[in-house]
């Protein structure tokens, strides 16, 4: 038996805006918590014992700025915004553990519309 892959990616957005830039971004100077997000995942992976088959990603900006702390997690595209340690207690016992989405916490329809695959979006643009 190989090594198995793992079951959930938690892709979190740790882009930090420099200061003076007019668009939000899910680090923030001003803002302790949200510079201690990506560590409390992981902190929270590891005394779950879920450390391998889920597997925590420091990622750049997912371009949902305005709704963050965000964070992607895949299987299932499933973006939860506007982050905080309680949340992120939830979505590891409920989503994670519990295969349960937290609905409450997932980004409005209207800023995550179904994905365009990249032949429909070349045919689209006629090319
Ligand atoms: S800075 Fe996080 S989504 Fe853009």
């Amino acid at each position: 038996m190989g090594i198995p892959q793992p079951a959930f990616y938690m892709f979190k957005c740790e882009q930090s805006s420099p200061p003076g830039m007019p668009k939000p971004s899910c680090v923030s100077q001003q803002d302790t918590e949200s510079q201690q997000l990506f560590q409390y995942l992981s902190q929270k992976i590891m005394q779950e014992g879920i450390m391998g088959t889920v597997q925590p990603i420091r990622t750049a900006c997912l371009n949902r700025c305005n709704a963050g702390p965000v964070m992607l997690v895949e299987p299932g595209h499933i973006m939860y915004t506007a982050l905080t340690k309680e949340k992120i207690d939830r979505i590891i016992k409920e989503h994670i553990i519990g295969g349960n989405v937290v609905e409450e916490y997932v980004i409005e329809s209207e800023l995550w519309d179904e994905a365009i695959s990249p032949r429909d979006m070349k045919t689209q643009m006629g090319m």
